[in-house]
């Protein structure tokens, strides 16, 4: 029998099981993670080989070394999720692996493992979006949690309003026109003087400042459920540079929670707003920006009282792993996905939805 003969076969098998076990594979930026996760929402083991420490000293990711050490990565962190799991191959019914979004040549590496692992394990693979993988942590973290919901999507790469009725019918509602907002919180911290990932420092500083620099927000007056963060962006800048110029000292933490507080509350007003308008009694929030305490507070305080209940995955599933990847794989079968064919490519972008 060829290969697809045998894993199209295996896959009619385990289509209607309730408890697929799938190995998750994740390399689209700089984590290098495999998991193992039952029925998509019981984790039984989550490796991340992290290297926030080796990019740290660029200030950024490097896309190249971020290549390199997936490769010498990869091989130990899905041989660990197994172990963790307590699990051989033999156990695994499919295997999830992240094609986009990202940099391509850091997902090629999780690509090109997963291909290679499914040919000659002959265990059936899924292509998984990294932004689907985002929501779904929400459906391992929270374990009652059903659409429909209001999905807020906050990544480096991503901001968006996504209305879901279910797990396969959404729609895309709003999204930036321009810069992602932890793009912004990376850029602002570097003008700030911060490490990467700018994020968690920004955080931190802003703890320590108070909100008294005004910022404009975009569309005033508009109804969109749309963001744009480069205005925001280049306000930040250009009060630094101004007040350089002028040689005034600025106060670093006033900065940092008065762009905390403006970038926070433009996501906070939009998908409240979105949630109100669609009777929505759930948000969900996905994505780096996610785990930014500021926002989870805001957030908890406005839509509760519009009676709104809200979602998150605790941190380490807020940031990237390779459990929402093999979340999100198990509702994709579950919605009737095709198997991802062996000549699967990377590709930077995706569709949000
Ligand atoms: O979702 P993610 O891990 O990667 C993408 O898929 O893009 O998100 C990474 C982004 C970075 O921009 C990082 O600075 C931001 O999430 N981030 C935070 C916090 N933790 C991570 N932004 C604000 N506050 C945080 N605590
Ligand atoms: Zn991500």
């Amino acid at each position: 029998m060829s290969y697809e003969e045998i894993v199209n076969e295996k896959f009619n098998k385990i289509k209607d099981k309730k408890d697929i076990i799938i190995l998750g594979i994740e390399s689209s930026c700089d984590e290098t993670a495999a998991a193992v996760v039952k029925g998509g929402r019981e984790v039984l083991s989550n490796v991340v080989a992290s290297q926030i420490d080796i990019h740290r000293r660029f200030g950024g990711v490097v896309p190249e070394i971020a290549s390199r050490n997936h490769i010498t990565a990869i091989d130990n962190v899905v041989n660990n999720a197994l172990k963790d799991a307590n699990m051989t191959f033999k156990d695994i019914d499919c295997i999830a692996v992240t094609y986009g979004a990202g940099l391509l040549g850091a997902l090629l590496v999780g690509v090109s493992y997963a291909k290679a692992l499914s040919f000659a394990k002959k265990i059936p693979l899924i292509a998984v979006s990294h932004i689907k993988g985002h929501i779904s942590a929400n459906y391992v973290a929270s374990k009652e949690l059903e659409p429909p919901y209001m999905c807020l999507l906050c990544s480096g790469g991503h901001t968006a309003i996504i209305k879901t009725d279910d797990y396969d019918k959404v729609e895309l509602i709003g999204s930036t026109l321009d810069d992602a907002v932890g793009e912004a919180f990376d850029k602002v911290a570097r003008v700030l003087g911060l490490h990467y990932p700018g994020g968690p420092e920004v955080q931190k500083l802003a703890e320590s400042g108070k909100p008294t620099i005004k910022f404009n927000k975009p569309f005033k007056g508009e109804k969109t459920y749309n963001f744009s963060y480069s205005g925001l962006k280049t306000g930040v800048i250009n009060y630094i540079h101004n007040n350089e110029e002028k040689g005034v000292e600025i106060n670093k933490a006033d900065v940092a929670c008065s762009f905390q507080e403006t970038a926070v509350s433009m996501l906070v007003d939009n998908v409240v707003r979105a949630a109100v308008d669609y009777n929505m009694k759930k948000i969900v929030v996905a994505g780096g920006v996610g785990a930014n305490k500021r926002l989870r507070e805001m957030l908890k305080e406005k839509a509760s009282k519009k009676g709104i209940e809200v979602y998150y995955p605790p941190l380490n599933l807020c940031t990237d792993n390779a459990v929402m990847i093999a979340s999100a794989g198990y509702f994709m079968i579950k919605s009737g996905c095709s198997l991802a064919p062996i000549d699967l490519d990377a590709s930077s972008t995706v569709k949000i939805v």
